[in-house]
């Protein structure tokens, strides 16, 4: 009754014009010791050898002028630093499925070229591999994920991969591998057992990948390395619950940490529409389909959830982003995307949705990092953008490995014609030294939101915050005009006894420290 006269005074307020709409968000601060952490990998990139995301993105070569740390450039690392990236996912995508390691390894002179023919039909002269690879994310202070090749390899190369990477014994790969210049073992703890092996994995049904998922486990597990691995099955694309169905009865869970799903935010594969410039309605679509995240991690968890009910096995949303029409005049295979309000909007509610299945969802990469997809970095040669992702990104890296705190938003819509999405979501975590972050997204492209949070169980003395905001959807930073979008302190927020009055502009994400 109570709601439904809010809804009631709401809906008067905008229909007079004033554009304002009236949300109530809980946040629930009792008893926190049984909820589940925020896993900071859920705040984990991809790179794949695609376009431009290593090659002319990470990767100058090292008698680059772009200034770079052995071909690295350093402006991207200390911008990914910056954003706290915990992991990153290599060296795909579909390539990892036609990627044979031994390639990538020795003097790069000597190093075979082969033709990257998912991406572009480009040469790849695999003079970016596995140690410039690991060693990056050394730099990168990022975890590596490395995607093995189940479609075209063996489980022999794999196991010899892991061997290389990880083990300390006196052995061939081991050998191998300071022959070429690297002493000590690196640290790859997660490892991707093919990809999307329902598509250009090797179109397998799921049974069939689920046994040689049980083939390729059993091999990687008998690594010499310290490193306990963290073996992630390819899982799911979109809501195929089948996939995850049969990869969870049919593999013994000893063998398995982890099941990934793919998940794009595209209005339609024949006809994604531009990355800017695109109409109100193409902005509504994009958001359904982002949110429909919700509805697949909820129901491939519930299937998780009947043949492991303790949660042992993770699920990973390895794959997830907008996905639009390449830049005019770009190579279609490079998939090559500016990036805007639009695709904060994306990435404050894709996080939120994660952050709120914490005790499910224990990784997410999104795609991809640098100049691919739904990217953080944009590079044109000397120069590098951050784009509007990006401060999304930086801004909720305050919830990595957070106490997650439960939230309720009430109903606001964001009507388009007959349609109608939530306006605004929510997420809120307790960090180990007791601050509480709430991080809040209004997708409404014309109407800001009153919001009034009650924070039920502490008291707080004071607030903060950042916004990321912008008048239109379609905005974005560009190499002429690179800060027309950043993060910057938000005031909107006022604290009145425990409960916060916000006052959320149109399309903005916010984050809010309470001390
Ligand atoms: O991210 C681009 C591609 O999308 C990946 O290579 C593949 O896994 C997915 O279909």
């Amino acid at each position: 009754m109570r709601s439904s006269l809010l809804k009631v005074l709401g809906a008067l307020l905008i229909c007079s014009g004033s554009a304002v709409a009236q949300t109530t968000i809980t946040v629930d601060l009792n008893n926190t010791s049984a909820n589940p952490t925020i896993s900071k990998y859920i705040y984990s990139h991809f790179a794949e050898h695609l376009g431009r995301g290593i090659y002319d993105g990470f990767y100058v070569g090292d008698t680059s002028k772009i200034p770079n740390t052995n071909g690295v450039r350093n402006d991207v690392v200390a911008a990914l630093r910056k954003m706290k990236i915990p992991s990153l996912r290599w060296p795909g995508g579909c390539f990892a499925d036609t990627y044979h390691w031994r390639d990538g390894i020795g003097p790069k002179d000597k190093r075979p070229a082969i033709v990257n023919k998912w991406w572009g039909g480009v040469v790849e002269d695999n003079s970016f591999g596995t140690h410039d690879f690991l060693n990056m994310c050394e730099l990168l202070g990022a975890e590596p994920y490395v995607s093995g090749n189940v479609g075209s390899g063996t489980v022999q190369e794999l196991a010899d991969w892991i061997q290389y990477t990880g083990s300390d014994n006196k052995n061939p790969m081991s050998d191998l591998r300071k022959a070429n210049g690297r002493d000590k073992p690196w640290s790859v703890k997660f490892w991707g057992v093919g990809n999307e092996a329902w598509g250009c994995g090797g179109n397998m049904t799921p049974e069939y990948y689920a046994n040689e998922f049980r083939k390729y486990a059993t091999f990687m597990g008998s690594s010499e390395g310290k490193t306990k691995l963290f073996r992630v099955a390819s899982g799911a694309s979109d809501d195929d619950y089948n996939w995850t169905e049969t990869l969870m009865r049919n593999i013994p869970h000893h063998l398995i940490e982890g099941v990934a799903v793919h998940h794009y935010a595209v209005i339609g594969w024949e006809k994604k529409g531009p990355a800017t410039g695109f109409t109100e309605e193409q902005y509504f679509t994009t958001m359904q389909r982002a949110l429909q995240m919700d509805t697949l991690v909820t129901r491939h968890a519930r299937i998780m959830d009947k043949y492991d009910p303790k949660k042992q096995i993770a699920l990973v949303v390895d794959e997830w982003g907008g996905w639009y029409d390449v830049e005019p005049g770009t190579n279609p295979g490079f998939l090559y995307q500016q990036n805007t309000m639009r695709d904060a909007m994306i990435a404050g509610t894709t996080l939120n949705i994660f952050n709120n299945h914490a005790d499910r969802v224990r990784m997410a990469n999104l795609a991809q990092c640098i100049n691919v997809l739904q990217a953080v970095i944009l590079t044109n040669k000397q120069k590098m953008i951050l784009t509007p992702t990006y401060y999304v990104m930086e801004m909720y890296n305050v919830h990595q490995d957070a106490t997650l705190l439960p939230t309720k938003v009430s109903e606001t819509d964001y009507a388009f014609g007959k349609d109608k999405l939530p306006a605004v979501s929510a997420s809120a975590s307790k960090d180990k030294a007791g601050v509480v972050h709430i991080s809040l997204t209004n997708i409404d492209p014309s109407k800001k939101q009153k919001i009034t949070l009650k924070l039920n169980g502490q008291n707080f003395k004071s607030v903060s915050g950042r916004i990321l905001t912008s008048a239109k959807t379609g905005d974005c930073n560009t190499f002429n005009a690179p800060d027309k979008i950043k993060a910057v302190a938000f005031n909107g927020a006022v604290l009145k006894g425990n409960t916060l009055e916000v006052t959320l502009p149109a399309i903005s994400v916010a984050v809010l420290t309470l001390n």
